[in-house]
């Protein structure tokens, strides 16, 4: 569990390093990726030990007998998370944009309103625009540098052509772990307009210490009738390119239209995802989470520091995800020449705050799963691009 060890992805069709230049501009040479939502660490012993072991074995044919691949499952959830999940309940989908993408294509029809509360992770948006459905933003407060939900405005924003909504738990972009009354906020929210409840929680492992994640399965019974859960592995382990995720369905006739989408689509999983999901929903998966989240706690202390010395800047306080979410309205700077500096002069690739929703138009989002040599460096960048303000 070197953490700080530098590996040099440059040239291995990493989304985040090799395509920095082509997109953002920012050179390979030196540039710094903060952008994509992968780590730039080894995944745990255990989990490329099992796909070291089917190289071995040499053969890559279909995948059969998921039984201890969804016994995994049900053990991470009971152990980590408290919450009982039955084998049956389980899709494997192609990753969770793709889990997403079956949700609305299972339980909305081309029209409808599917609500998100902004911002919020980029590819929601995109694939509802992109099935015909249509983004129903409801925005989040910030209160004081915090997100916080205003159900009474959303309840006076629904016009009934709504048929479900979307929540990122924790939250990505602003790191919040939402809080029971806010899930049984959204849950009664939910029952209020008749919605299914996608509740996305990929990030629910990456909680800071101190903080604690609750699956909305385990807030509310009632609302199980209308609930769809995803989870994955990749997130959590660093396996994003193995496309695998979990949605998880508890209600019988949900689960029969999901059922029914995926069998029309022909999807069945991919061996690689399974064979290293299953060996990271394990004993050495766990121990080597809780360091890995110890060490993403030291790396935001550090960015932060360094970061909300800049007048002007505020990197918002991250309950949980390792993605800072960076306020630059306080340096009463234009979009376009705060970004320059961060992208030309700091040489940083990071996500553009706008691509998020309404409410992101100050912001910039920074990948802080990275040695601490890069935080560190990446910081003193900042510093210098800002230091006229200093
Ligand atoms: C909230 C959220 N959902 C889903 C994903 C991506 O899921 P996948 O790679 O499984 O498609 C991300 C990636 O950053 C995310 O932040």
């Amino acid at each position: 569990m070197d953490f700080d060890r530098i590996i040099d992805r440059h040239g291995t069709h990493s989304q985040k390093w090799d395509m920095m230049e082509k997109i953002y501009g920012v050179p390979a040479k030196d540039g710094i990726a903060m952008w994509v939502a992968d780590m730039d660490f080894e995944p745990p012993k255990c989990v490329s030990e099992a796909l070291r072991g089917m190289v071995d074995h040499g053969i890559f044919g279909y995948y059969g007998d998921d039984r201890s691949y969804l016994e995994a499952i049900g053990w991470w959830m009971q152990e980590r998370h408290g919450w009982t999940v039955s084998p049956e309940w389980v899709f494997t989908t192609h990753g969770l944009v793709n889990g997403t993408a079956m949700c609305v294509d299972s339980f909305t029809q081309p029209g409808d309103g599917v609500v998100l509360f902004t911002p919020v992770y980029h590819a929601f948006a995109k694939v509802i625009k992109a099935a015909g459905r249509r983004v129903v933003e409801c925005p989040l407060v910030n209160n004081a540098g915090r997100y916080e939900m205003d159900f009474a405005a959303y309840d006076g924003m629904m016009d009934g052509s709504e048929k479900m909504v979307i929540l990122c738990s924790p939250h990505n972009p602003g790191g919040r772990v939402w809080t029971r009354e806010e899930l049984q906020g959204v849950a009664d929210f939910a029952k209020r307009h008749d919605l299914v409840l996608v509740s996305d929680e990929i990030h629910h492992d990456l909680v800071m210490p101190g903080q604690k994640h609750l699956p909305m399965a385990t807030v509310d019974e009632s609302i199980l009738d209308r609930l769809v859960m995803m989870t994955a592995t990749t997130k959590t382990f660093n396996i994003a390119g193995c496309h695998s995720g979990n949605v998880i369905i508890a209600d019988g006739s949900l689960r029969a239209k999901f059922g029914a989408r995926m069998a029309a689509l022909g999807l069945s999983p991919n061996s690689f995802g399974l064979v290293m999901a299953e060996a990271a929903y394990s004993p050495g998966g766990a121990e080597w989470v809780d360091a890995l989240v110890g060490y993403l706690d030291g790396n935001r202390k550090v960015f932060d520091a360094g970061v909300n010395a800049i007048p002007g800047l505020k990197s918002m306080p991250l309950e949980a995800t390792y993605l800072a979410w960076v306020d630059f309205a306080g340096t009463g700077m234009e979009r376009a020449e705060f970004t320059r500096r961060v992208q030309e002069d700091a040489r940083i690739a990071v996500n553009h705050g706008p691509t998020f929703g309404q409410g992101g138009e100050s912001y910039l989002r920074f990948n802080l799963a990275t040695p601490r040599a890069r935080v560190e460096e990446a910081v003193g960048r900042l510093q210098e691009a800002f230091a006229d303000l200093q």
